[in-house]
């Protein structure tokens, strides 16, 4: 069995392209695996957040993560902060961490572009950071996107640097989880591209929005007056809107407008309401939830109470024997 760990960053509501991208996996992989799932909210300092934004952040994206199927009793589900072993863990890694080769990640360049007037140290130790996250637990498979996986070698890198400095074969070197099929990419519904939070406004359909809110947006998306020749190309935009018909609705109904599509017959107006009918039919039971655990803080409570107190077992038993091997020992 592997240990799996994810980190979630606390930024937004989730949309369909972070579920079918993303969640719809870890529920898998928590099945097979020993998973660990955490909010990166000593992450979220390297923006500074307001206090509130950043505990209402964090509320959020607990809550959504259990209503999507996230289960605490399979995966140990928790809160970085509440595991001051991984700011102690990342301390000793900034000992061997160099200038060099933290200025060079790409993410740093981007942000340091992004937000010139707050270059802080926190994102120039984000890799350190995040190694620390994935080594405390010792894990061995990370699932990572495409802009995660220089952070996943520079973990790899401060693994074996601590393990050759101290000659252990200490810390696993993790390496990227692979979920075995072709990744799916959600596209959005302007059009343009693949869903996103950041992408224009009515781009994404969160998993919290209510069913008049969806109606609206898939209505919204852009059509054209059909094709003119029987079995055509289908343009990018339309082609967006059978992928996504492919993920929430049968096969049946994709078939069926698929072959209107070809003898030049489709309507989208109609195409467009079965999909937005079929959003609500997947989304409508995870709003819910997301309603019912908002309004329960005793459970999300709980639920943190008890992933702290998982991942703290875990990661003291790897601290104590870190700062055995570097030399902090007691007299
Ligand atoms: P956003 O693009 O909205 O900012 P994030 O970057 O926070 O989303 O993505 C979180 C996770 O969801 C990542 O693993 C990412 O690969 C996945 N994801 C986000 N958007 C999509 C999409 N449109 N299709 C597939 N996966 C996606
Ligand atoms: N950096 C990741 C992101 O931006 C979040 C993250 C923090 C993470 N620590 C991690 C992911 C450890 C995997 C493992 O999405």
């Amino acid at each position: 069995m592997e240990i799996v760990l994810s980190g979630i960053r606390p930024t937004g509501n989730l949309h369909l392209g972070n579920y079918f991208g993303a969640v719809k996996n870890f529920i898998k992989m928590q099945e097979e695996n020993k998973c660990f799932f955490f909010i990166a909210d000593y992450h979220s300092l390297t923006t500074h957040p307001t206090p509130a934004d950043l505990h209402g952040n964090v509320k959020q994206v607990l809550v959504e993560y259990l209503a999507t199927g996230l289960d605490p009793e399979k995966s140990t589900i928790y809160i970085q902060s509440d595991l001051p072993e991984i700011a102690e863990l990342y301390l000793f890694l900034n000992m061997n961490a160099y200038m060099g080769e933290l200025e060079r990640v790409t993410t740093f360049k981007d942000k340091a572009r992004k937000q010139p007037e707050n270059i802080n140290a926190g994102l120039l130790t984000y890799p350190s950071l995040m190694a620390a996250d994935i080594i405390i637990h010792k894990a061995n498979k990370v699932p990572v996107g495409k802009d995660q996986e220089q952070h996943l070698e520079m973990t790899r890198t401060f693994a074996r640097r601590f393990n050759r400095m101290y000659k252990e074969d200490f810390f696993p070197i993790p390496t990227a989880y692979n979920f075995g099929e072709e990744l799916v990419k959600v596209p959005g519904l302007d059009g343009t591209g693949k869903m996103g939070k950041s992408e224009g406004e009515g781009n994404a359909v969160f998993l919290a929005d209510d069913p008049t809110t969806i109606r609206k947006k898939v209505m919204r998306a852009l059509t054209d007056a059909g094709p003119t020749e029987p079995n055509q190309q289908k343009p990018d935009y339309i082609d967006n809107l059978f992928s996504l018909m492919k993920l929430v609705s049968t096969p049946d109904a994709v078939a069926f407008f698929d072959e209107q599509y070809n003898k030049c017959a489709i309507r989208y107006g109609d195409m467009k309401k079965q999909l937005a009918e079929d959003i609500i039919v997947f989304t409508e039971p995870v709003r819910q939830r997301i309603i019912e655990l908002s309004g329960n803080p005793e459970y999300l409570s709980k639920v943190a109470r008890m992933g702290a107190e998982k991942a703290h077992e875990s990661a003291r038993k790897t601290i104590n024997e870190v700062r055995e091997i570097i030399g902090f020992r007691a007299f």
